[in-house]
């Protein structure tokens, strides 16, 4: 306490010592209740000790009150900061902890990811842009020549059968295949040509679990002088080691109306390692596409000099790499949107 008459010396003492105290017991003050007590003791506007700091400044001699006045001040400012502070700190404690349940299991974010079909396609698509193709489309509505005739079916295929192809009438039909494409290309640009063509191909097939109506299908081709089955061989073994990792790969030979000579090409089976399982009906080989060298009369239905000019095709199914990839046994898991499917395989 001061005395009724202090000195200088004696106020500016006390008042460090108050407000030493008073910050003191206001950062001490664990809730609400402990620091309104804190508060009356200190800054009460009936008997706090400021107040009766304040009241002292009367009894001191009139040439000290300057400096005192400004150690009041200093006092006033500092604890009413420190009890401020601490309010809203405890202020946030008490009210707000109870409301906040720090075990509730975080909100759900919905985040988008590529479709497993289109990952493989980019990558796909990735891997022969390093080897100098870019990506050409066509339309999905196309005319029987494009479809069929400027690829060299005979009038008499079975593929042309309404069992197979969607007609849309007046000689429009969705396309049964990516390889419509070929020919646009070859119409439209001079060799050298290297694309890769994806797309969606149509065909009237029961919606079961290896086939859709509505599937992808991704087209190659590289037309220049002097191409043979060397080039299709090495770019085709190449994209499977880089897509599947090192692997075995062999051409079987097979046959396409637009190809000549045509081969399919196997990958060593992802599960079995080659060995032989259920998956790949015991041959330890899986089909990944078909291929070819393009037939002559294809590239003169597109205005190619074929003396000239040779290349090489494949077209291949990427939903059914996607299966192998991440070993689904229903093609109509990727069709279905099923968003519990989905985000199991989202990478
Ligand atoms: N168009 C064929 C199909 O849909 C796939 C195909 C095979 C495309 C051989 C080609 C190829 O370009 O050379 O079944």
């Amino acid at each position: 306490m001061l005395s009724d008459t202090p000195t200088l010396e004696e106020y500016l003492a006390y008042a460090a010592d108050l407000t030493a105290r008073g910050a003191a017991a206001f950062t001490a003050a664990a809730d609400e209740d402990a620091l309104e007590t804190a508060r009356i003791q200190f800054l009460g506007d009936k008997r706090g000790e400021l107040l009766l700091l304040q009241r002292a400044l009367g009894a001191l001699p009139a040439d000290s009150r300057r400096d005192a006045g400004r150690a009041f001040n200093d006092a006033k400012t500092r604890l009413t900061t420190t009890h401020d502070e601490r309010q809203l700190t405890v202020r946030h404690a008490t009210t707000r902890a109870p409301h906040l349940d720090l075990t509730m299991p975080a909100r759900h974010r919905w985040q988008g990811a590529k479709h497993p079909v289109t990952v493989v396609i980019d990558e796909i698509v990735g891997i022969f842009r390093e080897l100098g193709f870019t990506v050409a489309l066509g339309p999905e509505s196309e005319s029987e020549w494009y479809n069929f005739g400027a690829l060299n079916f005979p009038p008499d295929h079975p593929a042309l059968d309404m069992h197979d192809t969607l007609y849309l009438g007046e000689g429009a039909l969705l396309r049964t295949h990516t390889s419509p494409v070929q020919v646009r290309t070859l119409q439209r640009y001079a060799p050298p040509i290297r694309i890769l063509a994806p797309g969606t191909a149509f065909r009237r097939d029961p919606f079961d679990a290896s086939h859709a109506p509505a599937f992808a299908q991704i087209e190659g081709l590289a037309v220049d002088e002097g191409i043979s089955f060397v080039d299709l061989k090495a770019t085709l073994t190449h994209f499977a080691q880089r897509f599947f990792g090192k692997t075995r790969t062999r051409f079987r030979p097979s046959h396409f109306p637009f190809t000549e000579p045509s081969a399919e090409m196997d990958v060593e089976c992802r599960l079995c390692g080659g060995a032989g399982c259920s998956a790949c009906k015991g041959t330890g080989w899986m089909e990944i596409l078909g291929s070819g060298l393009v037939h002559p009369s294809v590239l003169e239905a597109a205005g190619v000099d074929s003396e000239r000019y040779t290349g090489w095709a494949f077209g291949m199914g990427p939903a059914r790499i996607a299966m192998l990839r991440y070993d689904l046994p229903d093609i109509r898991l990727l069709y279905d949107s099923d968003m519990r499917f989905l985000q199991q395989v989202a990478e």
